[in-house]
C-alpha cells in the first residue's frame, strides 16, 4: 500500500491518524455505509452518496447548529456571495495581507493561524456587510474573531457545555455583542449575518495556514507551482488534501436506502471531503498518488478540482466558496514571491475541522538556487 502522509511522520503529522479523523481514513476503500462505532455515527464512501446525503434536505437533516445546539433541522438560507461582493472581499484580503505580513518576510517565525486571522476577518466582513468605513470594518472583524474564539472551547469539548457553563455565557457574550453591533448598523437579519461572518471566517484562515505549510512541506512542489504560475492549482491542492471542514454530520429523518446500503431512521451520518479527496478516481488519470501534494496535477487534467466537495454541495454548501478559493488563489501568489519554511513540525489538530497547530512560518526571499 502507499505511504499514507497522515500516518506518515516524514510529513510532521505523525498523530494525524488517530482519534475520528484515522477512522474515516480508515474507511477509504471500503463500501459504504461504514458504521464508525456500535451505534454510529455512519460514514458514507462515495461521491454518489455524499452529494445524496447534501442534496437530500427532506431527509438528511442538520443535528446541530453552530453552537453545538440540537436544531429542528431548519436552517436560515444563506445567499452565495455575489461577484461584487466577491471582488471587495479579494482587495481587501490583498491589502490586509501585505499589511499584516510586513513584519513576517525577513523576519522570526510566526504563526499563520494567527497572521492570517485579520487579513481574512476584514475580507469576509467586507465581502459580506461591505462597503462599510475602515474602522466600522475592524470593529465588527474583531467581534466575528471574539465570538469565533468563545466558540472553539464549545466546539471542542467532549460533550457540549451546559447552558451556563462559563464557556456558554462567553459564547453568549460574544454573540450578542456581534449581533449588536449588526443591528446598529442595520443588518436585515443579524442572527443568519452573525453566522455567515462565523462561518466564513474559521475556516478560510485553516485553509491558507494549510496552504502555506504543505508549500514549506513541500519545497519541489512549491518551486513548481512558482515556476508555473499554480496559485489556483495550489489552492485546490490544498482544499483536497487538508478540507478544513473534513468531515460533516447529518441526521436521517427516516430510514433510507443509499447507492450501497441502508440506513436506520434518527442515525448520525458522516460525510468527509478528505475521505474523499483521497479516492483515486477523482484525481486526473495518470497524476501522482492521492498521498502526493501536487498542484501540477490540475493543469490540462481530465478532470476538473473540487469533485471531493470540499465547499460542500446542495441547499446548504458554501455560500463564499468564490470568496474562499479567491482568499486561498491570492495567498497562493504571495507565498509564490517567498521561501517559506516550518520551524517546528506541524500536527493536525481536529477540535474544530482540521488545522495546523502550530503552523509557525518564517519567509525569506526565494534562495537563487532553489530545491527543485
Ligand atoms: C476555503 C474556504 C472555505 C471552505 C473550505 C468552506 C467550506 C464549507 C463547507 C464544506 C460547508 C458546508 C458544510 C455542511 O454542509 O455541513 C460550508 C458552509 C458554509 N460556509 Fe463555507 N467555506 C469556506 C469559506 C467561506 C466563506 C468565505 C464564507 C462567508 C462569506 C463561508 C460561509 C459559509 C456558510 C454561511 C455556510 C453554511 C451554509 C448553510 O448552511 O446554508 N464559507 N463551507
Amino acid at each position: 500500500m502507499a505511504p499514507d502522509p497522515l500516518r506518515s511522520a516524514t510529513t510532521t503529522d505523525d498523530t494525524a491518524a488517530i482519534g475520528r479523523l484515522g477512522a474515516v481514513l480508515a474507511a477509504r476503500g471500503r463500501p459504504g455505509p461504514v458504521a464508525l462505532g456500535p451505534h454510529g455515527p455512519h460514514l458514507v464512501t462515495s461521491v454518489a452518496d455524499t452529494r445524496r446525503v447534501l442534496t437530500d434536505a427532506e431527509v438528511f437533516r442538520f443535528p446541530v447548529d453552530v453552537t453545538r445546539r440540537a436544531t429542528t433541522g431548519e436552517h436560515a438560507m444563506v445567499a452565495r456571495l455575489r461577484p461584487e461582493q466577491v471582488a471587495r472581499g479579494t482587495r481587501t484580503f490583498e491589502a490586509e495581507l501585505s499589511r499584516a505580513t510586513t513584519g513576517w518576510d525577513g523576519g522570526g517565525a510566526d504563526d499563520a493561524m494567527e497572521v492570517l486571522r485579520l487579513p481574512v476577518a476584514r475580507s469576509t466582513t467586507d465581502a459580506v456587510l461591505g462597503p462599510l468605513e475602515t474602522m466600522c470594518r475592524d470593529h465588527v472583524a474583531d467581534l466575528v474573531l471574539d465570538w469565533v474564539d468563545s466558540l472553539a472551547p464549545i466546539i471542542a469539548a467532549t460533550r457540549p457545555p451546559r447552558r451556563w457553563s462559563r464557556a456558554r455565557r462567553e459564547e453568549r457574550r460574544a454573540r450578542t455583542a456581534l449581533e449588536r453591533s449588526l443591528e446598529d448598523l442595520r443588518v436585515e437579519q443579524p442572527t443568519v449575518s452573525a453566522v455567515e461572518l462565523a462561518a466564513g471566517v474559521q475556516v478560510p484562515i485553516a485553509a491558507g495556514a494549510w496552504l502555506l505549510v504543505l508549500l514549506a512541506q513541500h519545497p519541489q512542489a512549491a518551486a513548481a507551482a512558482r515556476r508555473h504560475d499554480l496559485a489556483v492549482e495550489v489552492a485546490w491542492e490544498t482544499l483536497r488534501l487538508r478540507p478544513p471542514t473534513w468531515v460533516t454530520a447529518r441526521m436521517t429523518a427516516r430510514s433510507v436506502s443509499l447507492e450501497r446500503g441502508t440506513l436506520p431512521a434518527h442515525a448520525v451520518v458522516l460525510v468527509s471531503p478528505l475521505l474523499l479527496g483521497h479516492l483515486p478516481d477523482l484525481l486526473p488519470s495518470g497524476s501522482a498518488g492521492p498521498e502526493v501534494f501536487d498542484p501540477q496535477r490540475w493543469v490540462g487534467g481530465d478532470v476538473r478540482p473540487g469533485s471531493w466537495l470540499p465547499f460542500g454541495a446542495g441547499p446548504h454548501a458554501c455560500p463564499g466558496r468564490s470568496l474562499g478559493l479567491a482568499q486561498l488563489t491570492a495567498l497562493a501568489r504571495w507565498a509564490a514571491d517567498r521561501h517559506v519554511v516550518l520551524t517546528e513540525p506541524a500536527r493536525i489538530d481536529q477540535t474544530r475541522g482540521i488545522f495546523p497547530s502550530p503552523a509557525l512560518l518564517r519567509c525569506g526571499a526565494v534562495p537563487s538556487s532553489p530545491e527543485e
